[in-house]
């Protein structure tokens, strides 16, 4: 039997501001089609939110921020919005990658890139390789990605490298294998548009991270925007299974162990 391990056993220290914000930015049509302009119009303003998000996000001192860009379930919107999002993509990678390089930002693209075209692919990778080295923003973009994809690829993998786990593996072995095995799961969950689902975002992550909607549309999201959603994450009892009172003897245990410390 494997041993009865959960990913989230440990009590992580709850900061002030959470070290991993994941986005969903939705709500790009809708924002266009209040101004009576076509839905591309909405996208090419988030990619703006983005950029703006970025930056606040290295002000406030956020270690990893991961975007859904474009769902597995993306490719079932008409073949012209799909192309100019491929686009766009391409366009905003083109633009961004040396900036985002300068300001000590690592990129990454978690998905299944096999589905998109060659140049984009090319610049992907061109990012990933140039930024490797950044550690003041772990920025991942999740294209073509879906959660449940991830669990599918990681147990291929996991099988493959290791055919003896088959039978018997735990949720260290699988999950060393996401696609987001090297940064701390989720702590604030961010989605825009007034939608309350996860649609297939990071299913396996997201398990006891705090979850915030918001109907504002992803193209009016800023610095601001994202205060709202730390102040109401900051006011959150993270428990992870345990009681308040629990947790209250923990934290007195530590601020016995720092008042030690300072003496
Ligand atoms: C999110 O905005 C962007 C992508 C899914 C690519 P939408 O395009 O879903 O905007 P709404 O939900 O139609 O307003
Ligand atoms: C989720 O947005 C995916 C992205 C933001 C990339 P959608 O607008 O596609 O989500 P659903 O299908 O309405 O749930
Ligand atoms: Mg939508």
């Amino acid at each position: 039997m494997p041993a009865l391990l959960s990913s989230t056993r440990e009590v992580p220290e709850v900061g002030n501001i959470p070290k991993h914000v994941a986005i969903i930015m939705d709500g790009n049509g809708r924002w266009a089609k209040q101004r009576y302009l076509p839905r591309i119009a909405g996208h090419k303003q988030g990619v703006e939110a983005v950029r703006g998000t970025i930056r606040a996000c290295i002000e406030k001192g956020i270690s990893y921020l991961t975007i859904f860009a474009f769902s597995s379930e993306n490719w079932r919107r008409p073949a012209e919005e799909v192309k100019l999002l491929m686009q766009l993509f391409l366009t905003a990678l083109e633009r961004e990658v040396s900036s985002l390089h300068e300001n000590g930002v690592r990129f990454r693209v978690i998905g299944d890139l096999s589905k998109f075209d060659p140049q984009i692919v090319d610049c992907v990778r061109h990012g990933e390789m140039l930024t490797a080295n950044n550690t003041r923003l772990y920025f991942t973009v999740a294209a073509n990605y879906g959660g449940r994809w991830d669990i599918m690829q990681a147990v291929r993998k996991m099988i493959a490298q290791h055919p003896d786990l088959a039978a018997d593996f735990d949720e260290p072995d699988l999950s060393r294998h996401l696609a987001m095995a090297d940064a701390p799961e989720p702590d604030l969950f961010i989605r825009t548009g007034g939608e309350c689902r996860i649609s297939n975002f990071l299913l396996w992550q997201l398990a006891y991270t705090e979850l915030y909607f918001t109907d504002m549309l992803w193209p009016d999201f800023n610095a601001a925007a994202l205060d709202e959603a730390i102040l109401s994450y900051q006011k959150r009892e993270r428990r992870f299974g345990r009681t308040s009172e629990q947790l209250a003897g923990q934290q007195a245990t530590r601020n016995t162990i720092l008042g030690e410390n300072k003496i």
